[in-house]
């Protein structure tokens, strides 16, 4: 069986950790991996799979050396930049920024929802959002057997998704020093602004999440309104889901559906009170999804209860289930 060579670009990032922890898990046939950062962590050394690797300063020339795969979690500039140089080379790219999602010959990919969008890549597949990720996994269940008519997402995304800056506001209690990502503190506090404004009012993650769900699903014309929110959780994104339908349901048919779709968890028993939290999506690669309940404001329509963690399933689980995924299909 043939042996990968795989790039980690943003190695010592929040999600760049996560991707090799990620890949140490699944055991893949891989033969060796570079890791790559900012000139600021060359030097720095990280064990993988009992192996040790030395970060390098990502350059022109970093690509040189035959990889098959690269996996980018450096932010938009970067990608920009280096993703066509990684695939010049050789490599498939496989990028957590934003930059190229809404490019039309970029696919945009969560395995369990569109895989076969990702076999017609011309070198770069990008990892959507991590808000958009785990809303697709209910939503294309519900929309495979009832067709979607309207979504509203309203969002409360953990700090950790926002980088290391922003865990470190978090830990910023007392407001004793200066705030180093965010415009106001985030300890005790909810910030109903993700990324910038965009001319509309809406930021821009509220018309990331809007413009990735319709490419996702194929669905150009899907009537979607959002709002995300930060919330002072470190780790792992809740999502209040609500799903208007064209078709009529019975709600136990309903539930059937969302826990027959791969790696989604139903957790949704109001006696006992289960449903999806944070506290327990930590570290996990599957969505969890609660609270299911008619909405009787319209004909057909359901509420869900969303929950993820947003560093795994949200960006690197993500990323090397698309890259898993392509070993297989060329194996
Ligand atoms: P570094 O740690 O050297 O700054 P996070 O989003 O958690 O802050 O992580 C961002 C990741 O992207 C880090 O690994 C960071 O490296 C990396 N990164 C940021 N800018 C660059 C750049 N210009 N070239 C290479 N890697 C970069």
């Amino acid at each position: 069986m043939k042996q990968f060579k795989i790039a980690i670009v943003g190695a010592t990032g929040l999600v760049g950790r996560s991707v090799m922890k990620v890949l140490e898990e699944r055991q893949l046939p891989i033969e060796s991996y570079g890791l790559f950062a900012s000139p600021k962590s060359a030097g720095t050394v990280f064990s993988i799979s009992g192996k040790s690797y030395t970060v390098e300063e990502l350059t022109e020339n970093s690509f040189d050396r035959g990889f098959d795969f690269a996996i980018f979690s450096a932010g938009g500039e970067t990608a920009k930049k280096y993703a066509p140089i990684a695939v010049a080379k050789g490599c498939i790219v496989i990028d957590n920024s934003s930059y190229f999602r809404m490019h039309d010959d970029v696919p945009l990919v969560v395995p369990e929802v569109n895989f076969e969008d990702a076999l017609h890549h011309h070198g770069i597949i990008a990892n959507p959002n991590c808000s958009t990720i785990q809303a697709m996994l209910p939503l294309k269940a519900l929309d495979d057997k009832y067709h979607i008519k309207r979504v509203v997402y309203s969002t409360y995304q953990a700090v950790s998704g926002a980088g290391k800056d922003a865990l470190y506001d978090l830990e910023n209690i007392h407001g004793s020093v200066p705030l180093k990502k965010f415009p106001y503190p985030i300890y005790n506090n909810c910030l109903p602004q993700i990324d910038v404004f965009m001319d509309n009012g809406y930021t821009k993650e509220e018309m990331k999440m809007i413009h990735e769900t319709r490419k996702i699903l194929h669905k150009p014309d899907l009537k979607i309104t959002a709002t995300t929110v930060r919330v002072p959780v470190k780790n792992s994104h809740s999502e209040s889901i609500n799903v208007e339908l064209e078709k009529n349901f019975e709600m136990e048919d309903l539930l059937y559906t969302l826990k027959s779709f791969p790696n989604l968890v139903l957790q949704n028993d109001t006696s006992s009170s289960l449903y999806p939290m944070a506290i327990h999506a930590n570290g996990r690669d599957e969505v969890f999804v609660g609270r299911v309940r008619r909405d009787d404001s319209v004909s057909s329509g359901v509420n869900l209860w969303v929950v993820a963690d947003n560093i795994r399933k949200g960006a690197a689980s993500n990323a090397v289930q698309i890259m898993e995924r392509l070993i297989n299909n060329q194996c």
